[in-house]
């Protein structure tokens, strides 16, 4: 079977380096017992260097939250893809609902992809509807969604991308609850629908699709055992070694 893939967005965690590095350093020692997962570990920007230096080999990845599409010059705040490449990050996460509600539209994701998959990068897109309604809107939602983030991404580049299915009501504190594994499982195909339209089956069917959203030590079984699914990405449970420890195991044996 074919390897999971988990990913651990830490957002704007934990609040010292110092904390950082024992976080990680517990998840590299877990993830160099597995031989089924890609274990990557997007930690805020000030920690990657630092981090990088304790890692070993390919067992643990290193990724991004966030990617600018410019390569260099006057953009306050911004980080390109030649820092992130010197600091040998090879995932990228971007559109990330976070970032969405603080005003990152389409075309904004759209450019970062652009610049992600062009300069290499494994490129995490996050996909999902804010809510779903009786007459099921949000799967036009959705396919809207998909197809601006990924205009003009040609089959070439595709091999970079990483679709991560992560419905709003599902994510961070706030979330209503976790989806099902049967809505994953849905969405999934639905996902698949819309990729086949616009790059073919076979391209379509290469695309690893992750689910998203309030997965923890008790769920993510279901979630890795959904026909067709890549992993998964973790956000608060990837704060707490032992859960995440967990979840990484789970992937390992689903993966078996
Ligand atoms: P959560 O976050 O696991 O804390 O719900 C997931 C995400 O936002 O990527």
């Amino acid at each position: 079977m074919a390897k999971k893939t988990i990913i651990a967005n830490w957002k704007m965690n934990p609040g010292t380096l110092a904390e950082a590095k024992k976080i990680f350093g517990s998840v590299k020692k877990t993830a160099q017992k597995l031989s089924h997962v890609e274990t990557v570990v997007c930690p805020p920007f000030v920690y990657l260097h630092e981090l990088w230096k304790g890692t070993s080999g390919k067992k643990c990845a290193l990724g991004a939250q966030d990617i600018f599409w410019e390569r260099a010059g006057g953009f306050t705040g911004e980080v390109s893809s030649s820092m992130l490449s010197d600091a040998l990050v090879q995932y990228v996460i971007v559109g990330h609902s976070e970032r969405r509600a603080l005003g990152e539209t389409d075309d904004i994701v759209n450019k970062k992809i652009h610049r992600a998959v062009k300069d290499g990068f494994k490129t995490i897109v996050c996909v999902g509807e804010k809510e779903r309604d009786a007459h099921a809107r949000y799967f036009l939602f959705l396919e809207h969604e998909i197809k601006q983030s990924l205009a003009k991404v040609t089959r070439a580049v595709l091999k970079n991308i990483i679709i991560a299915y992560e419905p709003l009501w599902a994510i961070g504190k706030e979330a209503k609850r976790p989806a099902t594994p049967h809505e994953f499982f849905e969405m999934l195909i639905f996902i698949r629908k819309i990729l086949t339209d616009m790059f073919g089956k076979k391209e379509a069917f290469a695309v690893p699709v992750l689910y998203g959203g309030s997965v923890d030590h008790r769920n993510a079984k279901e979630f890795l055992a959904v026909d067709g699914s890549a992993g998964l990405l973790v956000g608060r449970a990837s704060l707490e070694p032992k859960l995440f420890q967990e979840i990484l195991f789970s992937a390992d044996l689903s993966a078996r």
